[in-house]
Order: C-alpha cells, then sequence, then structure tokens
C-alpha cells in the first residue's frame, strides 16, 4: 500500500449534473482536502479535520488553488497532434491536405511513438488525465498510444482508425482487415491497466456499409468497448452521406443499420441532427461529443447544448485536435461558453467544469471511475492556478465570489494554469511553464 498522500486546496466536487440538477449540484469546500492513497481517492474534506485524522500522510500544500478531478477530453486525434493550427480548410479539404499525409507516416511505429509521447505529454501538460483518441489505419499507432499511456499510467481510451473507401491508398483497409485488426487489438489491450479499446470507423463516407457491419459485429462480440466516429459535422458532409447512403433515414441512420449505436457509441460532433436522429441518440443512450474549437476552427456550426440537454441527451466535452485549435479543456469550455451565447443561452462555469471532467466521463461509461473527486474515485487530479497569467489575476483578484474567481481561468486559461497533476495518485512531472521544446531554426525559419 502506497503511503497516503493529502493534497490541501479549493476542492471542487460534484454530487450531481449542474446543467439538468442546478449549480448547487457542484461543490467547492474553500479550505479543503483530498488524500489519496494506492491510486485511489480516500475522501476529501476540511483541511483540518483529515490532517488531524491523517497526521502520517504526506502533505501537499496547494493552498490557493483548486483541485479537480483531471480534465477527460472525449474526442481527439493523437495522430494530428503535429499538424495542429493547419490554415484555411473546410472539412473535407482538410482531411485530404493535411490530415490524410500526416496519418500516412504512422506507418512508421518510430514515428507513430514519438507522436504518441509527444501527444500524451502535452496532454498532461495541459492537466487532461484521460482521452478517447483516435488513431490511424496502422494498428502500430494504436500500439504507440497505449504504450505511451501505460507508461504514464493514465486511463486512454483508443482505436485504430478504420477506412475502406476514399481516403489515399495507403490509409485503407478493407472491412475484413478492419475487423481482423481490431479485434487482435482489442485482445491485446482492452482492460489491460486502465486501457480501454473503442472500436473505430473513422465515419460513414469513407466506411463502405460492409465495413461499418463488420465493425457491428465486432462490438457485438465485445459490448464493453466503446465505439466512436464522426455524426453530421458539416453540411457538405451531409450532402456526401446523402449521396453514398441513399437508402438510410439520415445520417445516424447509417451507423444505427450496422448496430453501431447505443450505450458507448460516442459520436463526436453531432450538430446537424434531425430530430429523429435526436430521438435515436437519446433512446439508444449513445453520447454526444461536444467539439466547440474544432466546430469553429473548420467552420462547421454551433452544437445546440441547451436543446440537447433539455433532451436528456448523454454529452460530452472535446478538443478534437488537430481539428480543434488547442490541447487545452480550458480553452475548450471557453469556446463552448462562446458558442452557447451565440445560441442565446450562457452555460454556468460550474456546468462547463462538469462537461470537462464528470460529463466526459459519463460520455465515456466512465462516470463511477474517473472525472470527479469522491471516495473510490480513481485519483486522477489536477491543482489549478487561479492567477496564472497577470491578466487573469488582475481579474480573479476582484471576484465576489468562487466561481467568479474561477471563470477568468476557464475564458484565458491554459497550460501555465496547471500547476500540478496526479495519474492514478502518482504527481507527474510536467514541463515548467514557457518551456520552449522546438526552437527556431527546428522549425525551418530562416537564420535571423
Ligand atoms: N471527420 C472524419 N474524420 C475527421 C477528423 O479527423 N477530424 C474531424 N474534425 N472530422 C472528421
Ligand atoms: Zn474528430
Amino acid at each position: 500500500m502506497d503511503r497516503q498522500e493529502l493534497i490541501l486546496g479549493q476542492v471542487l466536487s460534484f454530487h450531481g449534473d449542474p446543467i439538468t440538477e442546478g449549480v448547487a449540484a457542484a461543490r467547492i469546500e474553500r479550505q479543503g482536502s483530498v488524500l489519496i492513497s494506492g491510486g485511489r481517492i480516500i475522501g476529501h474534506g476540511p483541511a483540518a479535520a483529515l490532517r488531524a485524522a491523517h497526521p502520517d500522510a504526506r502533505l501537499t500544500d496547494m493552498s490557493g488553488h483548486l483541485i479537480s478531478a483531471g480534465f477527460v477530453d472525449a474526442h481527439a486525434h493523437m495522430p494530428q497532434t503535429a499538424i495542429i493550427a493547419s490554415w484555411g480548410k473546410r472539412l473535407i479539404d482538410w482531411l485530404n491536405d493535411y490530415t490524410f499525409p500526416e496519418e500516412m507516416r504512422f506507418g512508421d511505429r518510430a514515428y507513430a511513438e514519438e507522436i504518441a509521447n509527444r501527444y500524451l505529454d502535452l496532454l498532461l501538460a495541459h492537466g487532461t488525465t484521460s482521452v478517447a483518441s483516435f488513431c490511424t489505419t496502422h494498428p502500430a499507432s494504436v500500439e504507440a498510444l497505449f504504450a505511451a499511456a501505460e507508461a504514464r499510467g493514465m486511463r486512454v481510451a483508443g482505436g485504430k482508425t478504420c477506412m475502406d473507401r476514399n481516403a489515399p491508398e495507403g490509409l485503407i483497409d478493407t472491412a475484413q482487415r478492419a475487423h481482423e485488426e481490431s479485434a487482435a487489438l482489442i485482445a491485446r489491450w482492452h482492460k489491460r491497466g486502465r486501457a480501454i479499446y473503442a472500436i473505430t470507423p473513422r465515419f460513414a463516407p469513407t466506411s463502405t456499409p460492409e465495413q461499418l457491419e463488420a465493425l457491428g459485429a465486432l462490438w457485438a462480440a465485445h459490448p464493453d468497448c466503446l465505439m466512436q466516429t464522426h455524426l453530421c459535422e458539416q453540411l457538405e458532409e451531409l450532402d456526401w452521406v446523402r449521396a453514398l447512403y441513399p437508402q438510410a433515414r439520415d445520417y445516424l441512420d447509417v451507423y444505427e443499420r450496422a448496430g453501431l449505436t447505443g450505450p458507448g457509441a460516442l459520436f463526436g460532433h453531432a450538430i446537424h441532427l434531425t430530430g429523429r436522429e435526436r430521438q435515436h441518440l437519446r433512446e439508444s443512450g449513445s453520447s454526444l461529443i461536444h467539439c466547440p474549437t474544432s466546430n469553429t476552427f473548420i467552420g462547421s456550426g454551433l452544437f445546440d447544448m441547451a436543446g440537447l440537454a433539455a433532451d436528456g441527451q448523454r454529452i460530452g466535452l472535446a478538443t478534437d485536435t488537430g481539428g480543434g485549435s488547442s490541447f487545452s479543456m480550458l480553452r475548450t469550455m471557453a469556446a463552448a461558453y462562446e458558442i452557447a451565447q451565440l445560441r442565446g443561452a450562457a452555460l454556468h462555469p460550474a456546468e462547463l467544469w462538469w462537461l470537462a471532467t464528470a460529463g466526459s466521463a459519463r460520455a465515456l461509461g466512465l462516470g463511477d471511475r474517473i472525472g470527479n473527486i469522491a471516495p473510490g474515485m480513481e485519483a486522477d487530479l489536477v491543482a489549478i492556478d487561479l492567477a496564472s497569467t497577470p491578466a487573469i489575476a488582475q481579474r480573479s483578484a476582484r471576484a465576489n465570489e468562487l466561481w467568479e474567481a474561477i471563470f477568468p481561468t476557464i475564458m484565458m486559461g491554459d497550460d501555465r494554469a496547471i500547476a500540478a497533476v496526479w495519474v492514478d495518485g502518482h504527481r507527474r512531472q510536467i514541463p515548467p511553464k514557457g518551456n520552449e521544446t522546438v526552437s527556431g531554426s527546428d522549425i525551418g525559419l530562416p537564420p535571423a
């Protein structure tokens, strides 16, 4: 048994969903503490009381900082790490011109390992302790992601991205190969340590009906795997799906016919939905993953958070890097706030924080393990500096209550706000703030 550690700070926890149950479902203990041991949260409560009750626990004093569950990024693309912030394309051109050429490189195991390690280090530096990530068609890319996660003790979901049409030759598999390679990866990785396998058809346009059916059959044989894909992201994409699947009632119906809806199904974007699709998403227990920085960056549309939450949908929040423009779930919360404002609703900071932690964990079917601070939960935690830049500090100094002090960090914060990270109960090294990992000569700039 590890020695107990007592972390002192302002402890944020949820005993319900603030979006449907009200902001009081979030609780902040001002002089709080979290007791962890053996990778688990043992309890939390007033600092003075827990110090007295556990005098032998190692003390980590983060007083003044916000202690939260680590962020859970419910949809991202590890292989797009190096092409984040590529300029000026709509979805289909962006895929063809930037994404597919980069994903081709992941046939090289060494490159896959380099990017997987870089990606998870970036996530931890941004306070993200769990992610559901797409890989590439190459099984080596999945091996690289899970091995990098295992080395860091992270709870990561991932899977081989399956495509058997409308992509370059080097990224194409077949229905049978997608099934076989995914099945072999499930046997090797699913539930090994903290790994979770996600069966991953990229999206309807890059799979034949046969491939989707094969993956539906695979999911039926492994129902405790996740299933992740894209749905109703951009209008041109919807037209393409209609042309490729003329018999389908709508976009979701393409997946539904293949057995790819239900609990554990994660649908990225879900912007341009019909009433029928919304009804089936809710009734089937599927999850909708909001990717706000991606939806503005690629120009896809405005997710209907208020309407979908009122429907009773399960909603997670995600960066969708590299279509998304930031690794930071703080920046992602800010974008979710701005998109909700454009639709006439102001999300409370408690609702945004819930989406980035417990809401995303619930969307992944992991709400009883990660995404919250409660006894028995896995000890993935972050300590957040609520005054990480001069601009944030001067605003939070004016705050009259704690949520007002937190909101500037949501709107203006980034990795500089992440003071400490614990994964599986262990404090993880994160880079010192302002650390440069790429020099001018590395990126091909002419000498000054
Ligand atoms: N649709 C299919 N593939 C992708 C992808 O890689 N990123 C985004 N944003 N949408 C997609
Ligand atoms: Zn995506």
